[in-house]
């Protein structure tokens, strides 16, 4: 993915610093989804937790307040610029929970010791190759604990993607090819019956995959135009959307940047972009 480059590249160069400088803003977005998480995850006070590509760490630390101060979480990526703002949120809002330690390793192969419950927030989708990535995680649950983890459904189920998307692609001069099948990215596992096999061959006995569709806020403002004008930046620089125009040139960015405002702004109402998020709400044990 992402012109032949590995996803340690890719998490570690420009993307990853985008991600980092605007973590909160990505943790408001997935605040809604975040919470259906956590309700199925259902965490209990003492549990011990590892977060699958932790990012900045939001759910680390939520982890962390819900295991409580006998329980233990670990949070892992292979980003360090990632893990570098994960880190700096510790002291800031860990009173009273879980100790955390944030460790960079590739989850496909590193041992990080047994967890009675393993998640991951939109972290499972860029692994070299899943099948091995998700035995080492089964290897790493312990007997009776569960995997829960969020990821995308189709592109198309996607409107807070798609709406975007559409308003970039007939800016370009060629069509973006397809991804190849079976290759890191977002939505890689759209087709939960694909994804079951996969889990279940990876070592999972019991799969459950739930639908789980939420309005996602991609920007807000004082006025609909500023509302827009905020979820384009993230579209344009966070989501899925910002690769088709990560290279182009300032005249065609400009371009892109007028027409997804434009596009948004017909879905901005009380000062909010609010558009569908289609997830995959994945148990495994
Ligand atoms: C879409 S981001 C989600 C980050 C975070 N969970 C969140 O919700 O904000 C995907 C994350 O997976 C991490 N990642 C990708 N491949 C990984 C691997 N093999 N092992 C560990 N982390 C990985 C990336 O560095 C990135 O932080």
């Amino acid at each position: 993915m992402a012109g032949g480059i590995t996803q340690a590249e890719y998490w570690n160069g420009e993307v990853g610093a985008r991600w980092a400088r605007n973590q909160a803003v990505l943790d408001a977005v997935f605040a809604p989804l975040t919470e259906a998480l956590f309700a199925r995850a259902a965490l209990r006070a003492g549990e011990s937790v590892l977060d699958i590509g932790c990012g900045s760490g939001a759910t680390t630390l939520e982890a962390a307040r819900r295991v409580g101060p006998h329980g233990s979480v670990t949070g892992a990526d292979i980003s360090a610029p990632l893990l570098a703002v994960a880190r700096t949120r510790i002291d800031a809002e860990a009173s009273g929970a879980a100790p955390i330690r944030f460790v960079e390793a590739d989850v496909e192969h590193a041992d990080l010791g047994g967890s009675g419950q393993i998640l991951s927030r939109f972290g499972v989708m860029f692994f070299a190759d899943s099948g091995r990535a998700f035995a080492n995680v089964r290897r790493m649950l312990r007997p009776g604990g569960r995997l829960t983890f969020l990821c995308w459904r189709a592109l198309r189920e996607n409107l807070w993607v798609s709406v975007p998307r559409e308003a970039v692609l007939p800016l370009l001069p060629e069509a973006p090819p397809p991804p190849p099948p079976d290759t890191p990215g977002p939505f890689r596992f759209a087709d939960a019956d694909e994804l079951a096999a996969l889990l279940r061959g990876a070592g999972f006995g019991t799969v459950a995959c739930e639908a789980l569709d939420r309005d996602v806020v991609l920007g807000r403002g004082s006025t609909e135009a500023e509302a827009a004008e905020a979820a384009a930046h993230v579209a344009l620089n966070l989501g899925p959307t910002s690769h088709l125009v990560r290279e182009a040139a300032p005249e065609l960015r400009a371009r892109a940047e007028a027409g997804v405002t434009e596009a948004l702004r017909r879905h901005a109402e009380g000062g909010a972009v609010r558009l569908r998020a289609a997830c995959w709400l994945v148990q495994a044990g």
